[in-house]
């Protein structure tokens, strides 16, 4: 008897009609992102080939390394949108942020609104070296203040790989889980796959980003998906139409 594998599908051709990006470094010159307008006219491009139709992104705000400000950000947005316009490219694009979770995070939000991703959906990161020391009064702090954390790739903080309960605990502390779409592709290495598999596998994932912040990321799209199953991996793409921009 012959056993036929199944030919693995490509990532780009599971992003569903309408997908709306929640996660992204697509403002040209304020991060590690696109660099140029041209960069932000030729990601949105690419992307859009895949089916890609809305884009919040998110631009670092890490204080020391990417002294981004709420009006900057909203500056840097306009200018954008308004290239984006003169190229004929009518995708929406908006901004929120990616702010990383530090002492500096909780004086700004107790100062001034936060750019969120929708309503008081907030885009969160750690470092990849170690969570912050404070990091479950950082969260409390967040949501007292009433925001809703949304945290950035929590397949790629390596130090938690060992320890999988953690994860359940950061979810049972409030944090709604956002993988990134290349890590289905072993992009970022065989460890985060697995992890990526298994946080999929326990249905701790709520939604998806691309993280792109270069034509490299966003021609990976490309690539095969190196999972068994895609049940909860469409269910997380179909999950980002919460967020969709246009009614
Ligand atoms: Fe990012």
């Amino acid at each position: 008897m012959f056993i036929f594998n199944k030919p693995k599908a490509i990532l780009a051709d599971l992003i569903p009609e309408g997908y709306v990006d929640i996660h992204s470094h697509l403002l040209p010159g304020i991060d590690d992102g696109a660099k140029t307008n041209e960069d932000t006219v030729q990601l949105i491009q690419t992307l859009n080939s895949y089916g890609f139709s809305e884009f919040i992104t998110t631009p670092h705000v890490l204080t020391g390394m990417y002294n981004n400000t709420r009006d900057g950000i909203l500056e840097t947005e306009e200018t954008t949108n308004k290239h984006l316009h003169l190229n004929n490219i009518s995708r929406l694009l908006k901004a929120a942020a990616e702010y990383i979770l530090d002492e500096t995070f909780v004086e700004l939000f107790k100062k001034e609104p936060l750019l969120t991703l929708k309503d008081n959906y907030v885009l969160v990161e750690m470092s990849y070296l170690n969570p912050p020391i404070q990091l479950y009064e950082i969260l409390f702090e967040l949501q007292l203040a009433g925001y809703k954390p949304v945290l950035a790739h929590p397949e790629r903080y390596l130090f938690y790989h060992q320890n999988f309960e953690e994860y359940k605990k950061l979810k049972k502390a409030g944090c709604l889980f956002q993988i990134n779409l290349l890590s289905v592709t072993g992009y970022y290495g065989k460890p985060v796959l697995d992890i990526c598999k298994k946080l999929l596998d326990n249905n701790l994932i709520d939604y998806t980003g691309s993280d792109v912040h270069h034509e490299r990321h966003a021609q990976s799209f490309k690539n095969k998906i190196l999972l068994k199953k895609h049940d909860a991996l469409l269910a997380a793409l179909n999950n980002n139409s919460f967020f969709k921009l246009s009614s």
